[in-house]
């Protein structure tokens, strides 16, 4: 294991080389905002927290992602139930964690920028609020309805289970339009992302959350449209 962080990095430091940790900071509720000039060792000592539990977490995180990143698995040779397990693994699980706290972010910076950026920021709140609950929805129709239907017909060949899959399939495959359409929207207010002059760390911060949603939606989408959706549909 690679240990890239040490206790006398700057709280900020940390979370902008590596947005996960933002996610172990909130965790032990360290201020990441405007705390974020401090040291992790200042910040841990301060909160009576044990540093090496901590930094452990961190670089422990660091790896898996690192890992995880550089798996260049052929989804197109594997197996319809072995795509979909991986779906859900990282890239549903990804969504359920990754949308609160955004949202939780966006909340903090409507509030505390209302009086200079509230016009923009409030149309981004909405828009961020119909995307998770589009996606939060999505994910379970998907893991409720459509993925067993795909693993029961790898299984059983059926043909009136594959219609019905397609059909499910073919709903789901609107519901990405949709939330591509959002996103892309967010993209146009939030004129590319571009943090404005005023934004504080957590500005940043939930800017650079909300890119990460949408290049993991854009590869989650892509392993369902263009390989997973795909097979089913030439599969005989
Ligand atoms: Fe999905
Ligand atoms: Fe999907």
């Amino acid at each position: 294991m690679k240990n890239v962080f040490n206790i006398n990095q700057k709280i900020g430091e940390i979370a902008s080389k590596f947005p996960k940790a933002i996610d172990i900071f909130m965790s032990y509720e360290i201020d990441f905002c405007c705390g974020g000039d401090r040291s992790l060792k200042e910040a841990l000592k301060e909160q009576k927290i044990d540093e090496q539990e901590v930094i452990d977490k961190l670089n422990e995180c660091y790896n898996e992602f690192v890992n995880d990143n550089n798996e260049e698995t052929d989804w197109t040779k594997s197996s319809m139930t072995n795509l979909i397990d991986y779906i859900v693994q990282k890239h549903h699980n990804f969504m359920r964690e990754t949308l609160p706290i955004t949202n939780e972010l966006i909340n903090k910076i409507l509030r505390v920028h209302y009086v200079d950026n509230g016009e923009m920021l409030s149309k981004v709140s909405k828009l961020f609020n119909s995307l998770k609950l589009e996606l939060e929805e999505h994910l379970i129709k998907e893991e409720e309805v459509l993925f067993p239907l795909i693993k029961e017909y790898e299984k059983n060949s059926s043909e009136e289970t594959k219609q019905k899959a397609i059909t499910t399939m073919n709903e789901t495959e609107n519901e990405h339009d949709k939330a591509g359409d959002i996103l892309k929207e967010i993209r146009r207010v939030t004129n590319k992302y571009e943090v404005p002059e005023t934004g504080c760390n957590s500005f940043k911060i939930a800017y650079e959350k909300m890119q990460e949603i949408e290049s993991d939606l854009f590869n989650h989408i892509h392993l369902e449209n263009n390989i997973l959706f795909r097979k089913l549909k030439n599969s005989k």
